[in-house]
């Protein structure tokens, strides 16, 4: 795919179709205005109207993409409506397609040439490395759709020609970033197993210029991370744990660590889960692939920070030798866990993966996320990643973050009492509440909270929830969604203090 950033004359282009952005006042160019009112185009919020270029234009059709309100539009409106019209192209076969950018006047519109591509190239995004091609049926032949091979963004003045090929350029890392963060997730789970995903990521990171390191179970062991191995012990496949770095640790400049979950199938061990739905536990290594694909998506737009990432992959699966209910092992920090409950694998890993960044990286912040809790739907859908943080400047940090990316993040309490929940009689915590059920999303967070030094900002998110779709919608293939990169990538920017 091309992205251009193209100065000159509307009327000149001569792409398949050009995109044009309208709110409902239908305030448009002349020649355009005409049309849409012929063609009884409203300009509501993810209206699309397809028509013949009128004379005077070089390009073939019109692409009428509506915005609704001028004074409620924002820049997630832009996003999703950049989205809709690049999909409609491509299957409408259009090969190029050239954006004219909306107005911002009067709305909370910002960086729209960013905002278009990021829109466009994310929506476009497709898993299909595991289709055949169709061998002559007819049917077939009419759902391949092609590629849209080129798109433009149209820049009236040169001027603004320079500022706008760097959203271009930043659109197009993002989304790059956040592509292989999906296709990692949504990659089944027979050809991901821990040292083949371990060195998927190892491959794409080092191109980025990332610091990678992948130590094995036996290195696992000699660094007494039993939580996480008594996790992978059921798999005939063992555990990885990755490690990537950017940047140094020096002074002024804060070092923040991104822990990410990485089961790579989570059948739920001898808790197994019930088979409905199993399919998905495929994704539970979303975490894990949203902090490999942020941390490239940060090499790449070379933000200054100090920033390691770390990876614990690991199979749970029901075995003769996989952990049973009631088991005790001995986490890293030297804490003991009371197993009650297999499928409550996630903070398992996260407990040894957190006390590895903090015993070797004194971090500043740290950011576990983690599809860590079914619990975090019940309560948000698919609308909010749950949030828990022991510092309030960071929670709300993220919260701002969350919202400029519109990958929305929403606070729950993070009292004493919950802590109280994960105590175990006969170990140091437990991994469940009280019972299960009881404030899950909570206690899990309370749990892993176990395994950090008392000092360092934190905050969770668990993204259960929001990681994976299983409808399509208008601007988005279902599977998984990618959340995180987006965020994680906003968040460090916002840590650095200064808008890079
Ligand atoms: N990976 C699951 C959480 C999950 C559920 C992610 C649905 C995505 C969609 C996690 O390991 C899990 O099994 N959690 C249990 C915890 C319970 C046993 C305390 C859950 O939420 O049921
Ligand atoms: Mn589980
Ligand atoms: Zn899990």
């Amino acid at each position: 795919m091309k992205l251009d950033v193209k100065v000159g004359e509307v009327r000149a282009n001569a792409s398949d179709a050009l995109v044009v952005f309208s709110f409902e006042d239908l305030d448009l160019m002349q020649g355009i205005a005409k049309l849409a009112k012929e063609e009884r185009f409203k300009g509501k919020k993810g209206e699309i109207n397809i028509v013949r270029a009128p004379s005077g234009f070089k390009c073939k059709h019109i692409l009428l993409a509506g915005l609704g309100k001028r004074e409620k539009a924002d820049s997630y409106t832009v996003y999703g409506t950049a989205g809709r019209a690049a999909q409609c192209a491509r299957s409408e076969e259009m090969t190029s397609v050239a954006f004219m950018l909306p107005e911002t006047a009067g709305t909370k519109i910002e960086r729209p040439a960013k905002t278009v591509c990021e829109g466009a190239l994310n929506a476009l995004y497709k898993f299909d490395e595991f289709k055949s091609k169709s061998r002559g049926r007819a049917e077939d032949e009419d759902e391949e759709e092609k590629e849209l091979a080129r798109i433009e963004v149209l820049c009236p003045f040169a001027d603004d020609a320079e500022s706008m090929k760097k959203d271009a350029d930043e659109a197009r890392i993002l989304s790059e970033s956040l592509k292989f963060t999906r296709d990692l997730a949504n990659y089944p789970s027979n050809l991901k197993r821990p040292p083949e995903l371990a060195e998927k990521i190892r491959r794409e990171a080092s191109k980025a210029g990332l610091g990678v390191r992948i130590f094995d179970e036996k290195a696992m062991k000699h660094m007494e991370m039993n939580a996480m191995l008594a996790v992978g012990v059921g798999s005939t496949s063992p555990p990885r744990l990755v490690v990537l770095e950017y940047g140094r640790k020096a002074a002024g400049k804060p070092t923040l660590c991104l822990v990410g979950k990485g089961i790579t199938f989570d059948s739920g061990g001898i808790s197994l889960k019930p088979s409905k739905g199993m399919d998905e536990m495929k994704g539970d290594m979303a975490g894990a692939a949203a902090v490999a694909g942020a941390m490239i998506a940060l090499a790449r737009l070379k933000v200054p920070l100090h920033i390691v990432g770390v990876m614990p992959l690991c199979e749970n699966m029901p075995s003769g030798s996989a952990q049973r209910p009631g088991d005790i092992v001995k986490a890293m920090n030297g804490k003991t866990i009371e197993v009650l409950n297999t499928d409550a694998e996630g903070r398992m890993v996260l407990a040894d993966a957190v006390a590895y960044a903090e015993k070797n990286y004194k971090s500043d912040y740290l950011v576990d996320i983690a599809t860590l809790t079914g619990a975090v739907s019940v309560c948000f859908g698919e609308h909010a990643t749950g949030l828990l943080s022991n510092d309030d400047k960071l929670r709300e940090a993220v919260i701002t973050a969350g919202q400029a990316v519109h990958e929305r993040c929403w606070a729950l309490p993070f009292w004493d009492e919950y802590k109280d929940m994960v105590k175990s009689k006969v170990a140091d915590v437990k991994n469940i509440g009280s019972e299960v059920g009881d404030a899950g999303t909570i206690t899990a967070a309370c749990f892993v909270w176990n395994f950090l030094n008392e000092k360092t900002k934190w905050a969770h998110l668990d993204i259960a929830g929001t990681s994976w779709m299983t409808r399509d919608k208008p601007f988005r293939q279902s599977g998984a969604t990618g959340v995180g990169v987006r965020l994680l990538v906003e968040l460090a920017r916002n840590l650095t203090g200064e808008d890079v």
